[in-house]
C-alpha cells in the first residue's frame, strides 16, 4: 500500500464483526446493497465466469455467483478476520477448489494477478483513500464488467462521515471512511474502456454496473 492501509484496514474489522456478517448472512441472505450486484451481474448472462472480488467481506458475492455465473473466483481482502469467515463458509459449501483467497491490499497484488471476466467491490471504495489507484487497477483486471457499490454523495452522508471520521480521531483510530466523487470514479473507468450501464440507489449505497466497451 502507498501507506500501512493494509494494517489499518485489518484492524478496523474485528473478528466479532466479521462472525456477525457471517452469521448476518446464513439467516438472511445477501444484504441489499450485495442484491443490488448480483442482480445486475445476472442481467449480462454470463456463464462460467471468473471473478474477481475486492475487499469481498465475508464472500457473499462468489458464495452466491458460484451457483449460477462464476465457475472460478480470486477474493483479495486486506481483512484477516474476513478472509477466515469466508474461507469457513466457502468450505462449509463445497467451493473451496473453486475460490484463491489472498490476504492483501489489492493494489500491491494487482500486478501478480490475472484478469477476470467480473470484478467487484461491494463497500470498499469508501475505505480506501486512494480511490484512482484502487479503481484503475480493479478496471485493469476486468474483462468484461465492473461492478461496485459505494456512498452516495448527499449532504447527509457527508456530515454522518465527518461524525465519524470525527470519532476516529478521538480513538486515536488511524481508519477512515472516504466520500469519493462519484463523477470522477465515473470518468476513470470511462478512460479505462468501460461505459456505465446500469445505476442503482439505496438510501446509503449506490451500484453502479460497467461493461467493457467493443467484447
Ligand atoms: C465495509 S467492508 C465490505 C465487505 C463486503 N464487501 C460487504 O459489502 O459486506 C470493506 C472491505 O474491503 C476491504 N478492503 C478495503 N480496501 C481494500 C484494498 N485496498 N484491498 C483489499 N481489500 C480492501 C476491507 O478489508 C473489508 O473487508
Amino acid at each position: 500500500m502507498p501507506c500501512n492501509c493494509c494494517e489499518i484496514t485489518d484492524n478496523a474489522f474485528s473478528e466479532a464483526e466479521a462472525r456477525a456478517g457471517l452469521r448476518d448472512y446464513r439467516r438472511h441472505g445477501p444484504a441489499e446493497h450485495t442484491r443490488l450486484i448480483l442482480e445486475a451481474i445476472r442481467t449480462l448472462k454470463l456463464k462460467n465466469a471468473e471473478l474477481l472480488d475486492i475487499g469481498g467481506g465475508i464472500g457473499a458475492i462468489h458464495h452466491e455467483l458460484l451457483k449460477d455465473v462464476a465457475r472460478q473466483a480470486t477474493h483479495v481482502d486486506a481483512s484477516s478476520a474476513y478472509l477466515r469467515m469466508a474461507k469457513e463458509e466457502t468450505a462449509r459449501r463445497g467451493h473451496s477448489a473453486r475460490v484463491d483467497f489472498i490476504h492483501a491490499d489489492f493494489t500491491q497484488v494487482a500486478p501478480e494477478l490475472e484478469k477476470a471476466d467480473i470484478v467487484t467491490l461491494d463497500r470498499v471504495v469508501c475505505c480506501y483513500p486512494d480511490f484512482r489507484g484502487l479503481i484503475k487497477a480493479a478496471a485493469e483486471h476486468s474483462k468484461r464488467a465492473l461492478a461496485f457499490t459505494y456512498p452516495r454523495e448527499t449532504w447527509y452522508l457527508r456530515i454522518a462521515f465527518k461524525v465519524m471520521n470525527f470519532f476516529q480521531g478521538l480513538r486515536r483510530d488511524p481508519f477512515r471512511v472516504f466520500l469519493h466523487p462519484v463523477a470522477e470514479m465515473d470518468l476513470l473507468l470511462k478512460r479505462e474502456g468501460f461505459e456505465r450501464v446500469s445505476l442503482r440507489r439505496l438510501f446509503v449505497w449506490e451500484m453502479a454496473l460497467y461493461q467493457r466497451t467493443g467484447v
